[in-house]
């Protein structure tokens, strides 16, 4: 259910409210409906649909992408792998066998092999070994056994250029402003292949008319080395590094690495045994902002999480669910990210929210809107989220309880 921000009749303050968190009008601090809110503009968080209304659909469709705007999303967002015939298409993983039905497929059964992705070894069918042509093919599937399977098959792989022109055509009919938010997904792994996608993704957003700070995009990455490329290459829209981790030491908090989460694979590659921690601190941040505007981290670099451990040293099912995972565990205090990041200029996105019990913090009694209010309070610009709506129906209790209009 959107909230009021999104409702269908909005007040022109809160247009103007929203048009100035997207980069589309000049921000004022003063701005009606900023009162209270630790963001870095004041503003409210922005909703950030990860990878579409991804919690219903299959993830990273056209139809994904439509629901998530209907939903009431201020921003889509979308990852970048490429054909084999340099077609940009929205995938999260270049192993096609994760979120389409290639497995299914015996004129493709050939094509299944082993290889490895960022110095990790998967087995699958990648895409690029498929054309265009071939992956239209496909149908999506969704990647979680536990969400909607009904939907399995039914919506193709769309390219990037679709999801432009469906962002423009949605903008065209609703006068809704709605933000893009690409990444290219293993940039070394795919220039290694001579399927480099930088130029390209410029290329688009230029033809699009939305190559400037202003325009309604964010371009993300996990590699530096992507993110300066692009900027180099006359990227002009707002930059983000993304901020990874492997899991939490269920003892002490403290975020784990592994590979291939460990560190930006172009850092494995050129030797450099450095974590993605160092991203955090602030010397870390002082060198993100000679590059990007913000950083998208996973969230327990702000809010961790700390199980109770038993007389064998592990973790225990608190709740006798037979597992061990988040619900066992309960959410620490806010580190000082947000803050240090603030102060270094940089905003926060933190990703990634989603509704599952078995994903939520103790303390949250299995209330997703528990989680984001702790984090929109600890002042986060925005968060990516599988479930938009419930985003929205947290972000307007947050703004109630500071007092402000939900825009
Ligand atoms: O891009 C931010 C967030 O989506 C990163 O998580 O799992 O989609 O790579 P993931
Ligand atoms: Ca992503």
């Amino acid at each position: 259910m959107p909230s009021a921000r999104f409702a269908t009749q909005r007040p022109a303050t809160a247009l103007a409210a929203l048009a100035c968190a997207l980069g589309l009008a000049a921000c004022s601090s003063t701005s009606p409906g900023a009162g209270g809110v630790a963001t870095l503009d004041g503003q409210p968080p922005l909703v950030v649909a990860h990878r579409g209304a991804s919690g219903y659909l299959p993830e990273e469709t056209l139809e994904a992408y439509a629901r998530a705007i209907e939903l009431g999303a201020d921003v889509i967002e979308m990852d970048l792998v490429s054909t084999k015939d340099g077609v940009l298409i929205t995938r999260h993983d270049p192993n096609l066998a994760l979120s389409t039905d290639v497995a299914s497929r015996p004129e493709f059964a050939a094509r299944k092999r082993t290889m490895q992705v960022d110095g990790e070894t998967q087995t699958g069918w990648f895409s690029q070994d498929f054309t265009l042509a071939e992956i239209k093919r496909l149908g999506a599937i969704s990647t979680d056994a536990e969400r909607p399977q009904q939907y399995n098959g039914r919506y193709k792989v769309p390219t990037f250029q679709e999801v432009l022109d469906l962002v423009k055509a949605t903008q065209q009919r609703t006068g809704k402003p709605v933000a893009i938010y690409p990444e290219t997904k293993n940039p070394t792994f795919f220039r290694d292949l001579g399927l480099p996608m930088e130029d390209k993704l410029i290329a688009m957003l230029n033809q699009a008319g939305l190559n400037s700070k202003a325009a309604p995009v964010f371009v993300q990455s996990f590699e530096p080395g992507s993110l300066k490329y692009m900027k180099s290459k006359g990227l002009r829209t707002k930059l983000i590094q993304l901020i990874d981790g492997d899991g939490v030491d269920m003892k002490t908090g403290a975020i784990t690495y592994a590979v291939p989460v460990d560190r930006p694979y172009e850092w494995t590659k050129a030797g450099d045994k450095r974590n993605f921690d160092v991203m955090v601190t602030p010397a870390g941040l002082a060198e993100i902002k000679t590059y990007a505007d913000g950083i998208g981290p996973w969230k327990r670099y702000i809010v961790s999480i700390k199980g109770t451990i038993g007389a064998d040293g592990k973790a225990i099912d608190i709740n006798g669910d037979g597992k061990v995972n988040d619900a066992d565990a309960t959410a620490l205090a806010p580190t000082t990210l947000v803050a240090d990041a603030h102060r270094a200029g940089l905003f926060v996105h933190p990703f990634t929210f989603r509704n599952e019990k078995r994903r939520l913090a103790a303390n949250y009694q299995g209330d997703p809107v528990q989680e984001y209010l702790a984090f929109y309070r600890a002042g986060v610009d925005g968060v990516f989220t599988d479930f938009t709506d419930t985003a929205l129906t947290a972000r307007a209790q947050f703004m109630k309880e500071r007092g402000a209009a939900a825009r």
